[in-house]
């Protein structure tokens, strides 16, 4: 693995100005992206997050702040070495924009038009449909393929030029679970076989969790939280974070279900609802006999879940703990000290349920 910087926006202001009200659609954003990153950007709607990165190819020219592709200053680049610089920088999105008059084929050798001779064409085309595995479509038109076929054509088609980054925003929100699952997989495979460096817009902390090794968490034109996948899903810091997280990992779900029987777990006063989420081979079982054995602390487990992100597991428990006030004081101690994110659940609290 290089470090080397292959996107760098910084300081990055995106501000409209529409019929008089003015809409701040990026804040300071600053971003490195490296290459061979697989990056993601997550947050709900209107977050500023395809704003944001259509900063990086220039589709979007930014307020103020400063942004560096491969080196080159984008924001100082004629229109000649703009569409240069553009055609190392592919883009996907929701809507697959294929031409429907046209084949797959020619769908995937459009960018190489004026490019490449014929032959040369057809030898990428042909090449490009392997890599996505529709070899077999290469003479069907786009309203004869399903959604993830028509992705893997926008794929393709991005990659004609043989881009360095590819940009996917939204690319699998249209799509069902299994299909969105085969074409993140596609992307991580392309990651590694090509070096492709990916920046994947999202609204699901689950996309993110299948194949990013980075993530940043977008609010209101700001990014709130970044880091390293597995630190961030360990140890998020913001709530929003958390939500997503939550969500991803099953979580919420099982607090809904949780809460709603909050009034048959009759909290007393030396009990805790809590979530412990720990990094690493340590597992739920020798943490609760410690808690017992050293503070007579009994836990409860209410549910419990192990996910791989990046080869390394992550467990998240919910407990019910039972113990006098400062042992389950000193309970907590012990799991913060032990590198264990540990959070009180309120059944009160409708927000989160
Ligand atoms: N061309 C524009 N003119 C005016 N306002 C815009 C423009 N493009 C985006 N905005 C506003 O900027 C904010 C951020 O929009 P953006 O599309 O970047 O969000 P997003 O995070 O991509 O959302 P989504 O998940 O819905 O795609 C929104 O408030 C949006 O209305
Ligand atoms: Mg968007």
């Amino acid at each position: 693995m290089t470090n080397e910087a292959i996107i760098q926006l910084k300081d990055i202001d995106v501000t409209f100005h529409n019929k008089g009200q003015t809409v701040e659609a990026v804040k300071k954003v600053s971003l490195t992206v490296e290459r061979g990153d697989i990056y993601g950007v997550v947050g709900y709607s209107g977050a500023g997050k395809s704003t944001l990165v259509r900063v990086i190819n220039r589709l979007q020219r930014p307020t103020a702040g400063s942004v560096e592709v491969s080196g080159q200053d984008i924001l100082a680049l004629n229109p000649r070495e703009l569409r240069t610089a553009r055609t190392k920088i592919g883009m996907i999105f929701q809507h697959f924009n294929l031409m429907a008059s046209r084949t797959i084929a020619d769908n995937v050798g459009y960018p190489l038009k004026g490019r490449l001779a014929r032959d040369e064409r057809k030898k990428k085309v042909a090449h490009l449909l392997d890599l996505v595995g529709l070899s077999e479509k290469a003479e069907d038109y786009p309203a004869q393929l399903s959604g993830g076929q028509k992705q893997r054509v926008a794929i393709a088609r991005a990659l004609a030029n043989d881009p360095e980054i590819l940009i996917s925003d939204e690319a699998t929100s249209a799509l069902d679970p299994k299909t969105t699952s085969s074409i993140l997989e596609l992307l991580k495979r392309l990651n590694k076989e090509l070096g492709l460096t990916v920046v994947l817009i999202t609204h699901e902390m689950e996309a993110v969790k299948e194949i990013c090794n980075k993530v940043a968490v977008m609010e209101a034109g700001e990014i709130i939280e970044r880091g390293d996948l597995v630190t961030i899903f360990s140890r998020p810091e913001k709530p929003l974070t958390q939500d997503f997280i939550n969500t991803a990992t099953q979580i919420n779900q099982a607090l809904e279900k949780i809460f709603r029987q909050a009034a048959t777990l009759n909290l007393s006063e030396s009990q805790q609802l809590v979530q412990l989420q720990y990094v690493g081979a340590s597992t739920d079982a020798p943490l609760i006999t410690e808690l017992y054995k050293r503070y007579g602390v009994v836990s409860n487990i209410l549910y419990g879940n192990v996910e791989i992100l990046q080869d390394t597991p992550l467990g998240n428990l919910i407990v019910v703990m039972s113990g006098e006030p400062d042992k389950l004081a000193a309970a907590w101690q012990y799991c913060q000290d032990a590198g264990i994110n540990i959070t009180h659940l309120n059944p009160n609290d409708s927000e989160v349920a």
